[in-house]
């Protein structure tokens, strides 16, 4: 490989911190070092840097910045959204609606609550991943408390009905969240178009460092703290804030909301590429996810008859997702995909591309030449063995 590194196709995975991002928190690492509770000048400092992030942040969003609380990133907002609705909710009911193509920091806080008392339901999806609006009427009880489906899918990028189920949860009175860890800075994000009452944001999604996001909370929402203490974040995350992780969280924020329709149209170009060139060069290559309804940077290939860590294990200058990797024989497939009803030997064979603002068109053409010459060498290989 010499000393080129590997080309990076694995944004939804995380972000380089954008030059701009970085260079704004800089003084909150040094300078303006103080506590944000504290009385004077350096806390005052540290509280105003947060209260004009928390600004920037809602505005992306379209809420207002009361409703924001800041956290540790996606993880945490969504079990914060999942458990706090639940706990401060018992008394309504015990019933919480989720799909089955989740990230797992939804799906096993969901599944916990089940043994404390909640019960569950997962709502299946069709063959692009997509949760049926209707699937989600038909499952609301009288003791439904909560609904969280995901914005846009992390495996496949397939975004969902978003917009419908909101409706419904709001004509029925039902708290609607929804985990929009893979949307922001990819396509709009505003939670009245949404109809959402809670809304998760992970920072290192979009440039921001990792370890920050943040909950969006409608104004009115009962909910409960997770983490109790002095009461920062409105009582609702205490613990001293992180001022230039939220800074940096804040910049990312604002540099989104102004280039929202460039980013994506660029990323939309090279996914469009990705998909020709691979179309034409491997004919058994398949699209996973929904042709169109998809975040645009993102594209999910099943390459069939090889396990997709194996391929990506030899196409060491392509740093992308495999979906799929078997050690001694015991092989394990992505839920996304299983649940999306993939034929096992196409599941095997998944792999996530995702670009994101530093990708350029001689990526795409490189990676689709390394992995085709690569595929076509394993499958020759496994023919042989066969
Ligand atoms: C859809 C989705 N939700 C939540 C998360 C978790 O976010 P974080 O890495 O900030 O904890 C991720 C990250 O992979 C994600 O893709």
């Amino acid at each position: 490989m010499g000393d080129k590194l590997p080309i990076y196709a694995d944004y939804n995975a995380s972000t380089p911190v954008d030059p701009a991002v970085a260079e704004e928190m800089l003084p909150y690492l040094s300078k303006h070092f103080g506590n944000a509770s504290s009385k004077h000048w350096y806390g005052y400092k540290s509280r105003e840097a947060i209260e004009l992030a928390r600004i920037k942040v809602a505005k992306c969003i379209g809420c207002n910045p009361h409703e924001i609380v800041f956290t540790s990133g996606g993880t945490e907002s969504n079990n914060f959204a999942v458990k706090g609705i639940a706990y401060a909710n018992r008394h309504h009911g015990n019933h919480i609606i989720t799909s089955s193509v989740e990230h797992g920091s939804i799906l096993q806080p969901c599944q916990y609550l089940t043994t404390q008392g909640f019960e569950l339901t997962v709502l299946p999806v069709d063959e692009y991943g997509i949760v049926s609006p209707d699937d989600v009427r038909n499952a609301i009880r009288e003791d439904t408390i909560l609904i969280t489906i995901m914005h846009a899918n992390n495996e496949v990028g397939t975004i969902e009905p978003i917009e419908i189920i909101g409706d419904i949860a709001k004509e029925l009175g039902i708290y609607f969240h929804t985990d929009a860890a893979q949307t922001i800075g990819k396509i709009p994000v505003n939670v009245d178009d949404l109809s959402v009452d809670l809304l998760t944001i992970a920072g290192h999604k979009f440039y921001a460092p990792k370890g920050i996001g943040a909950l969006y909370i409608r104004e009115g929402t009962e909910i409960d703290a997770l983490i109790g203490g002095n009461g920062q974040e409105f009582g609702l995350r205490s613990g001293t804030e992180a001022v230039a992780l939220i800074v940096g969280l804040g910049k990312a924020c604002q540099l989104v909301t102004g280039s929202l329709s460039e980013m994506s149209n660029h990323t939309y170009k090279l996914t469009q590429r990705l998909y020709e060139l691979f179309v034409s060069d491997i004919p058994l290559v398949k699209l996973n996810g929904h042709p169109t309804e998809r975040v645009p940077n993102t594209l999910n290939f099943s390459f069939p008859g090889v396990v997709a860590l194996d391929l990506l294990t030899k196409s060491p200058e392509v740093a992308a997702m495999p979906l799929s990797e078997c050690n001694d024989g015991a092989c394990k497939i992505s839920h996304v995909l299983k649940a999306m009803g993939i034929p096992e030997n196409y599941a095997l064979g998944a792999i996530r591309f995702s670009f994101g603002k530093w990708t350029v068109e001689d990526d795409v053409d490189d990676i689709v030449d390394f992995i085709s010459s690569r595929y076509g060498s394993l499958l020759e290989k496994q023919q042989h063995i066969a």
